[in-house]
């Protein structure tokens, strides 16, 4: 559970797509499909025709074997004709779905996987905005809405129309009037349908949105799961989940309300109708004005359009919801990545004059989705890294220390000024090579279910990676500079996998080996946000130590939240109200700024509460012996 309000998500607004548009959106993935989808279409339209040409072999069938001096033999031959029609309404049913199942899938694949790989590319700021059960809802639920509805729906819809045109073509040849009076029935039903298609589509967009949130609950308290047990916060947490699935419910009772509104009214009609034709039927076999072969073949035809009648409601409602699916598929796609590899390769051509140096120049910084006018959180910042460097970054919780470092790896784009790595502007790199020289650790050090081993070497470069003998020796040294030794302790050694985001590691040990893998990275310059928080002093300060002897080559910025961190930085930069207060060495600041004793002094305060978890207490509550190296 990260923040309980999020915000909710910036929507691509004040364009509604029409169908045909949102199938263009589809285009990308509809590669091999075309073909198969018209081959499925023909053999469901002939399967639909067949179906239809049955009723006239009934008509002939009545008329000439029920004709005065009828012969008995052409039932058999009515038989036979009924028996290959029907076998062929089958295989052509079958063929449909051989040629447009496979490739529907296909397209649900591709469409999922583009989502993912957007989701992938677009930048943290978006990943701040949306809630992660919406991105769920809509790469799970969403798409495999459309693969039904374009292995389905789609086929189903052309051909009900086209079996209810045809049909209606033949009921106008068969009795004008009996036809007049079938379709008096079928025109309030298609004068309904066009408000059903509008309450509908707002009643469907409304449960998928729901649905997502719903979805988005259910993450946050699953991965919260310990922060609810331990506050006893379970109820709440039940609460208001009920209240949201509630109201998701209503929603849904209310899109069903809807839909068999209008399912009651073209089922009810056309049987009203059919009752009113019989007699009329009757009335002009009488008056000698139709056959009894038409009037039963009237029937089988109105018999045979009941289906695609009835469905075709159903089906145009899939089509909305499919739209809907589309249409929240098209927004996350459309999402502008405006962290991306550079348009053109720089003027200056791609060589990097000073390998390791990182600078700011004169960076202002907002974070995107806070007011134009407000102030940036961060103001004129100039700083200079030489190669090799090891700079600290300090400053009272809130000031934007985690802001600013975060713009290294471009996690955000600064908003004016430049960051400068290896002397070049960081956008003038593409993103990959930019984040190969670059490697940052977190202080919410998040791990993945997978082995220690493949944690830590994540960002490792790939010629080592290729050679087992060097990666095993990166890791080692990884491992031993992070101070995370217990690794090879744990059951499996190096290949323990561990749960879900590393919670069954503690924070300090999760933190050793966000740490390693950083380090494993084997990059120019490092970052590291605050990685040592949940570490004890002693353990802190020895891998500090290691640290730099280690990293003597690698020009580091770290942010540091104790004395003796600050200490063994060759600089410390003061951040305070957005700007850089100052740059010195510790001592020369201790000597001349008031602001920077003050600073220090605080983190003094937090380590008198450090000595009382040192004392045993932080051991209990963890249960863990590791973090006491
Ligand atoms: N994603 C975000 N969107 C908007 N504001 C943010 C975001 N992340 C942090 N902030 C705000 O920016 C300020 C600085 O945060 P941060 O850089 O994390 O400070 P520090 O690391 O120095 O404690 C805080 O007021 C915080 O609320
Ligand atoms: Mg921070």
């Amino acid at each position: 559970m990260s923040t309980p309000a999020r915000p909710s998500p910036r929507r691509v607004r004040g364009e509604e797509r029409s169908l045909a548009e949102a199938l263009r959106r589809l285009s990308p993935y509809l590669e091999g499909i075309r073909w198969r989808w018209g081959a499925g279409l023909a053999s469901a339209m002939l399967a639909g025709l067949v179906a239809l040409a049955i009723p006239q072999v009934i008509q002939q069938l009545v008329n000439s074997v029920l004709r005065p001096g009828g012969d008995a033999s052409d039932v058999w031959t009515a038989v036979a004709i009924m028996a290959v029609l029907g076998v062929a309404e089958g295989a052509l049913v079958y063929l449909r779905r051989v040629f447009i199942l496979p490739p529907a899938a296909g397209v649900e694949n591709r469409a999922r996987v583009a989502l993912f790989r957007r989701l992938q590319r677009l930048p943290v700021s978006f990943h701040d905005s949306w809630p992660s059960g919406q991105l769920l809802s809509r790469s799970v639920g969403d798409l495999s809405l459309l693969r039904r509805w374009i292995a389905f729906g789609t086929v189903m819809f052309v051909v009900s129309i086209v079996t209810i045109v045809v049909g209606l073509g033949l009921l106008f040849a068969t009795s004008w009037i009996l036809a007049l009076i079938y379709l008096a029935g079928a025109v309030p039903i298609m004068w309904r349908s066009f408000h059903f298609r509008n309450d509908f589509r707002a009643a469907s967009r409304l449960s998928q949105d729901q649905a997502g949130d719903l979805a988005t609950t259910v993450e946050e308290s699953v991965h919260g799961i310990r922060v609810l047990k331990a506050f006893g916060r379970g109820g709440e947490a039940l609460e208001g989940f009920r209240g949201q699935a509630d109201t998701l419910r209503g929603t849904e009772v209310h899109k069903a309300a809807v839909l068999s509104k209008f399912i009651s009214l073209i089922v009810a009609l056309p049987e009203t109708v059919i009752g009113l034709s019989l007699a009329v039927g009757i009335y002009l076999v009488a008056t000698g004005d139709l056959t009894v072969g038409a009037v039963a073949g009237f029937f089988a035809t109105t018999a045979v359009l009941a289906g695609p009648v009835e469905s075709v409601g159903q089906l145009m409602g899939m089509s909305l919801s499919a739209k809907t699916a589309i249409d929240r598929h098209a927004e996350v796609m459309d999402t502008p990545v405006d962290i991306a590899d550079p348009e053109a390769p720089p003027a200056g051509g791609t060589a990097v004059d000073t390998p390791g140096a990182l600078a700011f120049r004169g960076v202002r910084f907002r974070y995107p989705d806070v007011a134009e006018g407000a102030e940036p959180l961060l103001r004129d910042i100039t700083l200079d890294l030489r190669p090799g460097e090891t700079m600290a970054l300090v400053g009272l919780t809130g000031s934007g220390k985690s802001t600013l470092v975060q713009l290294v790896p471009r996690l955000y784009d600064v908003t004016a000024g430049q960051v400068l790595v290896g002397g070049r502007d960081v956008r003038e790199y593409e993103l990959v090579e930019l984040r190969r020289r670059v490697s940052i650790a977190f202080e919410d050090s998040t791990l993945f279910s997978d082995s220690i081993r493949n944690n830590v070497l994540l960002g490792a470069p790939e010629r080592v990676l290729a050679d087992p003998a060097a990666a095993q020796d990166l890791l080692d040294l990884a491992l031993d500079t992070a101070q995370a030794q217990f690794a090879h302790r744990l059951p499996e050694g190096l290949d323990t996998e561990i749960g879900e985001e590393g919670l069954s590691l503690s924070g300090g040990q999760r933190q050793r080996i966000a740490l390693a893998r950083a380090i494993a990275a084997r990059p120019e310059v490092l970052v590291l946000d605050d990685p040592l928080s949940a570490l004890d002093v002693r353990t802190e300060e020895a891998v500090t130590r290691r640290l730099r002897s280690v990293l003597a080559g690698t020009t580091t910025l770290i942010v540091a939240h104790r004395p003796s961190t600050v200490a063994l930085a060759d600089r410390v930069a003061v951040l305070q109200d957005g700007r850089i207060l100052d740059v010195g060495t510790h001592a020369e600041l201790l000597a001349r700024s008031a602001d920077y004793r003050f600073i220090i002094s605080s983190f003094e305060a937090d380590r008198s509460i450090e000595s009382v978890m040192d004392s045993g207490a932080i051991t209990a509550m963890t249960g863990t012996e590791g973090d006491r190296a």
